[in-house]
């Protein structure tokens, strides 16, 4: 695991776009997994920069992104579909058909999660996977009380992840109970993650995931069983985490 700390999140968000890039420069048809929520925002707007100035295409890269509510459309405000439509795809040269989401309003949500990985499996599998971390150390909507074994499958959402998202929605009352999201296993079958994480509210479950044990109880444990990761957090965020891994002890957290 390589952990890097940025100064803040503007500069989280410039490294993570980085990486992306060099992963599409890399490997024009690259396999994308991307996260929604409000960590990557930063990230996404500055793919759309390199974009605009004539860094990476994204003419050739398939994506998949972690998850989607159910039981709402994908037209939806509120939807993971119009996030990703508002935040980047709307703003660079994908090819539409090859940017995948679960669809939270299918008749047959069993079916859509076994398709859904079934995609991510023709498509040659994940090279490079985005994740932000949620404050119960969820990953995907892969909440606390899960197992580590799952592909893609539906969850129903804690009180914090539901909390979380609450912006998204006009009233607390409407925001989704259950959500689609891409397993754990579906997760650490990706070449590479880059887990990104931000702000003070990320700082204690941070050290939990990344120097706590290896448990279901806190979901982003199991990314130190995987053999390429990178994690990209802010000062803020990085408070708690020893400084031995980060290769930055020198910095004076103050
Ligand atoms: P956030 O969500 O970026 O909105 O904090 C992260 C997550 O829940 O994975």
């Amino acid at each position: 695991m390589q952990v890097t700390i940025a100064e803040n999140y503007q500069a989280l968000s410039k490294q993570a776009a980085e990486i992306v890039a060099a992963q599409i420069i890399n490997k024009p048809t690259s396999v994308l997994g991307l996260a929604t929520g409000v960590t990557p925002l930063g990230m996404y707007e500055e793919l759309v920069s390199l974009h605009k100035a004539g860094l990476v295409s994204f003419k050739e890269v398939t994506t998949f992104n972690l998850d989607e509510f159910v039981g709402i459309s994908p037209l939806h405000p509120g939807s993971y579909h119009q996030y990703m439509r508002h935040r980047l795809f709307d703003h660079v040269d994908i090819n539409i058909p090859q940017a995948h989401l679960p669809n939270g309003a299918a008749p047959n949500l069993k079916q859509e999660c076994r398709e859904y990985e079934a995609k991510i499996r023709k498509a040659g599998g994940i090279d490079l996977q985005v994740l932000g971390i949620g404050r119960n150390g969820h990953i995907g909507f892969n909440e606390p009380h899960g197992k580590f074994e799952a592909f893609t499958n539906v969850v129903t959402l804690d009180s914090a992840s539901r909390e979380a998202n609450a912006r998204f929605f006009s009233t607390p009352h409407e925001v989704p109970r259950q959500a689609i999201t891409m397993g754990i296993r579906t997760i650490m079958q990706a070449r590479t993650i880059l887990l990104l994480a931000s702000g003070f509210e990320k700082a204690q479950v941070l050290a939990k995931a990344l120097e706590g044990p290896v448990t279901p109880a806190v979901p982003a444990s199991v990314l130190q069983l995987h053999s390429n990761v990178v994690v990209l957090a802010d000062e803020a965020a990085a408070q708690i985490i020893s400084k031995i891994n980060t290769g930055q002890a020198a910095i004076d957290f103050g």
